[in-house]
């Protein structure tokens, strides 16, 4: 394994069975409304906002989102893309009525051809886990594109520690998550995730609530691409 996967390991390497477990009701159910000041249902109309039904997720977690998104129409094709086989394998079972196509892939690496691209694409609390800062982060931007077709949504959540509100629990619990590596997000700004979409895309929206960014843009790949 490179210095680079290993780094991505550690991202996504608390997703065992167990901790599985219990995300839902930890994360979801108490993290999100008392520590980060963000409800799950806020995270979920984000992204109901942004689905179509040509969807991939990205870092699919137990695949509550999936289980409880709606999709515009009856006929959906859904990928799931996740390092970590036990959350692929989580969300595939919840989200089975779509028969999702499941993608273990590092998003931190050039992902292989896609020959059926995207139509939208989400990132929940991906970006907060993944190693390194924001700008070597959003690297996963380019590698999303590559999977997309023109006009694509790409929306996401991810907790941020600087320009955004934090309550004293929240600097407590993000300092625990970064100390134990899994969180790596006590450099991440809301002004650099903004620089960082920008840089990318036109269009950019961005909604702050307690220490979450929500985020969507659209890919529209330049001329040359
Ligand atoms: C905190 S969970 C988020 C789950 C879900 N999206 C949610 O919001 O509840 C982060 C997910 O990202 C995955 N992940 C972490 N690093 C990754 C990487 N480098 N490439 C792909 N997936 C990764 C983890 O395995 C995990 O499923």
């Amino acid at each position: 394994m490179n210095s680079k996967s290993e780094a991505s390991a550690a991202g996504q390497a608390v997703n065992s069975k167990r901790i599985l477990s219990i995300y839902d009701l930890w994360v979801l159910g108490i993290s999100n409304s008392l520590i980060w000041k963000c409800r799950t249902k806020a995270i979920l109309n984000w992204m109901n906002e942004s689905l179509t039904s040509n969807h991939l997720d990205v870092g699919v977690g137990t695949g509550y989102y999936l289980d409880h998104c709606s999709f515009p129409n009856a006929s959906v094709r859904l990928g799931l893309l996740d390092l970590n086989p036990n959350s692929l394998a989580a969300a595939a079972s919840r989200a089975s009525r779509y028969a999702p196509e499941t993608y273990q892939a590092d998003i931190l690496q050039p992902l292989p051809d896609q020959p059926h691209r995207f139509d939208s694409v989400s990132l929940n609390y991906l970006l907060h886990c993944l190693p390194g800062d924001l700008n070597s982060k959003s690297t996963l931007f380019d590698h999303l594109n590559q999977w997309l077709n023109p006009g694509a949504i790409i929306s996401g959540s991810t907790i941020l520690a600087e320009g955004v509100p934090r309550s004293l629990s929240a600097c407590k619990l993000m300092n625990f998550y970064n100390e134990k590596k899994i969180f790596t997000n006590s450099a991440d700004s809301l002004e650099e995730l903004q620089y960082q979409l920008q840089s990318r895309y036109t269009d950019v929206e961005l909604k702050v609530t307690g220490c979450v960014a929500l985020f969507r843009t659209r890919y529209i790949p330049s001329t040359t691409n």
